[in-house]
C-alpha cells in the first residue's frame, strides 16, 4: 500500500482593517516607535473592532477562501481544528461555531490550546488524521483575537500582539508531498512566565480577578525571549538534522512572528539567509496561532511544488517545535484539476 501523507492544498487568511500603528500606541502609553521597531520589528498590528465580533469571525473568511480556491463546498470538510487561546467562549469550541457559520455540516471539530505553537500542534494532529486514511479533508485554523486579552495600559505586552486568522486545507497525497516530520515539545514549568491567570477553573471570574487584571496576558519578556531563542532555533536545527538536511536544502523558513530578533536567531542557527525567511511581523505583530498560516497566506503565490519549508514556533506553555513540509503545488489546484 502506498504511504499517505497530508499535503496542504489551499491557504486562506484574514486580518481586520483597523491598523494600530506605533504612532497611535505612542499616544496611549509611554513608548516610542524606535523602541518598538528595534526591540521587536513591529510597525503596526491589526485590531478587530466592532460589537459582537470574535475569533470565529476572522476564521470564517479564511475558511471560505480555502474552499473557494480549492473549488470545494464546506459540506465536504471532514474535520476542523481551530488553534486558539482566544476562543469565542470557554465552550463550545470555536471550531464548532466556525463549522456552523460556514455550513460545514458534515464536519466534527475541536479547539486546540497551545498558544503560539497552536498552529503547528494542530497541523501535526490534522496530518495524523489524514495519514490514518480515515479523513480526506481536514481544515487547520490558527486564529486569535489577542486584543480581547491585552491590557492596553501595559506597555510590555500591548505593543506586541495583534488580531488575525489563517487556515489551510489538508488532503491525502501519495506522491510524497506535505507534512514530512514534526518535532514538538512542551514544558508546563514555563507557565509562570507567560499566562492568563483568570477565567479558568483555578481562578473563575470575580470582581477581585477583574480588579487584579487577571483576565489579561501576563508575560515576563526576558525569560520568554531567552527560552524562545534557544528552543525554537534548536527544534528547527534538530528536525533538519534528523532528516539529513541542512539550511541549504530549505527554501523557506516560516517562523512564528513574536519578535524579529527571535526569527533572526532561528534563521542563523539553521544557516538560512534572511531572504529565505517569511517575515510579516512589521505588518501584523504577533497574532499568536495566526502567525504561521498568515505567512503561508502572504507567500503562497511565491511557493513552488517541491519546496522544502521549515515551520517553527515557540509560545506560552511553554510550547515549541518545528515541522518540515514539502510544498505540494505551484498555484492552488481546483478539485476539477486534480480529477483531470
Ligand atoms: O509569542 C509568544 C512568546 N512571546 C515571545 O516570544 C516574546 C519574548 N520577549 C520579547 O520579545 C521581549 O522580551 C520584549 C519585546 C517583550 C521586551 O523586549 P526586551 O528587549 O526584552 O526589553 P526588556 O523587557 O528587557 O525591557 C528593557 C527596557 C526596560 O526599561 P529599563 O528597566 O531598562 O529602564 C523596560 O521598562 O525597556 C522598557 N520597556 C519599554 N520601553 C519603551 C518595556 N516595554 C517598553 C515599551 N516602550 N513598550
Amino acid at each position: 500500500m502506498q504511504k499517505i501523507t497530508a499535503t496542504i492544498t489551499s491557504v486562506g487568511g484574514y486580518v481586520p482593517e483597523f491598523r494600530l500603528t506605533n504612532a497611535i500606541l505612542e499616544t496611549m502609553i509611554d513608548t516610542n516607535d524606535e523602541w518598538i521597531k528595534s526591540r521587536t520589528g513591529i510597525e503596526e498590528r491589526r485590531i478587530l473592532k466592532g460589537e459582537g465580533l470574535a475569533t470565529s469571525d476572522m476564521a470564517v473568511p479564511a475558511v471560505l477562501e480555502i474552499c473557494k480556491k480549492r473549488g470545494i463546498d464546506p459540506t465536504e470538510i471532514d474535520c476542523m481544528i481551530c488553534a486558539t487561546v482566544t476562543p469565542d467562549m470557554v465552550f463550545p469550541a470555536t471550531a464548532n461555531i466556525i463549522c456552523d457559520k460556514v455550513g460545514a455540516i458534515n464536519a466534527w471539530g475541536f479547539d486546540l490550546s497551545a498558544a503560539c505553537s497552536g498552529f503547528l500542534f494542530a497541523l501535526t494532529t490534522g496530518a495524523s488524521l489524514i495519514e490514518s486514511g480515515r479523513y480526506k479533508k481536514v481544515v487547520i485554523i490558527g486564529a486569535d483575537k489577542m486584543s480581547a486579552i491585552v491590557d492596553y495600559t501595559d506597555r510590555t505586552t500591548c505593543i506586541i500582539f495583534g488580531d488575525g486568522a489563517g487556515a489551510i486545507l489538508l488532503e491525502p497525497n501519495t506522491e510524497g508531498y506535505g507534512v514530512m516530520d514534526s518535532l514538538l515539545k512542551s514544558d508546563g514549568a514555563g507557565k509562570n512566565h507567560l499566562h492568563m491567570k483568570g477565567g479558568g477553573s483555578l481562578h473563575p471570574a470575580t470582581l477581585e480577578t477583574i480588579a487584579n487584571k487577571e483576565h489579561y496576558i501576563f508575560q515576563e519578556g526576558q525569560p520568554v525571549f531567552k527560552a524562545a531563542v534557544k528552543n525554537m532555533a534548536e527544534a528547527a536545527f534538530d528536525l533538519l538534522e534528523r532528516n539529513n538536511l541542512t539550511g541549504e536544502d530549505i527554501n523557506w523558513l516560516v517562523p512564528h512572528q513574536a519578535n524579529k530578533r527571535i526569527i533572526d536567531a532561528t534563521a542563523s542557527r539553521i544557516g538560512l539567509p534572511i531572504e529565505k525567511v517569511m517575515i510579516n511581523i512589521h505588518r501584523y505583530g504577533n497574532t499568536t496561532a495566526g502567525t504561521i498560516p498568515l505567512c503561508l497566506w502572504d507567500w503562497e503565490s511565491q511557493l513552488h511544488k517541491g519546496d522544502n519549508l521549515i515551520l517553527a514556533a515557540f509560545g506560552g506553555g511553554f510550547t515549541w517545535g518545528a515541522t518540515l513540509v514539502k510544498w505540494g503545488y505551484d498555484t492552488a489546484p481546483t478539485q476539477e484539476d486534480s480529477k483531470a
